[in-house]
């Protein structure tokens, strides 16, 4: 994803200032979001996951790579900025709301851009530390590449009711891991 202009802008003023402290503060509530948007995508099920078990596949997430402890606060960040952005991406099309309940949708929608909202100072203090480069490593990258399978497979499939619930089942999961990295990041501080 490209960053838009105005936030690159930003980024260079930022790398130039001195360097603060690590360490960036999650909202208190930020887990809690993620939990409320779990339970919205619990509710949104409209059919059966095991009617649609022909239309299964493995898209390969990157459990290990995300869920590490290796994984480091920077790291940690960007990695969870992309997942909720791609998340957003995936969501915002009118393929989606075609799909699903569109006052969840919405107020899935609404969550995660708060938390993308929450998450920006962060990231832009992460990345004026020398983390601009994190965006197109390892995790972050991983990340990238499955939810391009996500895609790739939505298209493939024609945005049928099967495919969506597949993908709602792999967002779902996404999630667990979101709320695993906001529980480290927050240990962290
Ligand atoms: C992810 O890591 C946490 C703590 O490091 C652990 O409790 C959890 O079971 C792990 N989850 C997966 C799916 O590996
Ligand atoms: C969408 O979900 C809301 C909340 O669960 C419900 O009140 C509403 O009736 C649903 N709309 C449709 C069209 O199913």
């Amino acid at each position: 994803m490209a960053l838009p202009l105005s936030l690159l802008t930003v980024l260079v003023v930022f790398s130039c200032g001195p360097s603060g402290a690590l360490g960036c503060d999650l909202p208190q509530n930020h887990i809690l979001l993620s939990r409320d948007n779990l339970m919205l995508l619990r509710q949104m099920q409209r059919i059966s996951t095991l009617s649609c078990l022909k239309d299964k596949k493995d898209f390969r997430f990157p459990q290990a790579m995300v869920n590490s402890s290796q994984v480091q606060e920077a790291q940690a960040i960007s990695v969870l900025h992309g997942m909720l952005q791609h998340i957003s991406d995936l969501l915002l099309t009118e393929h989606a709301s075609a799909a699903w309940n569109t006052t969840l949708l919405n107020q899935l929608y609404m969550g995660l851009y708060q938390q993308l909202e929450d998450l920006e100072p962060c990231l832009l203090q992460e990345m004026g530390e020398g983390g601009t480069a994190l965006a197109s490593q390892g995790p972050t990258l991983a990340v990238r590449k499955y939810f391009q399978c996500l895609f790739l497979y939505l298209k493939e499939k024609q945005y049928s009711d099967c495919a969506w619930e597949v993908v709602r089942v792999e967002i779902m999961r996404s999630f667990s891991s979101i709320i695993t990295l906001q529980e480290r990041l927050s240990n962290m501080d």
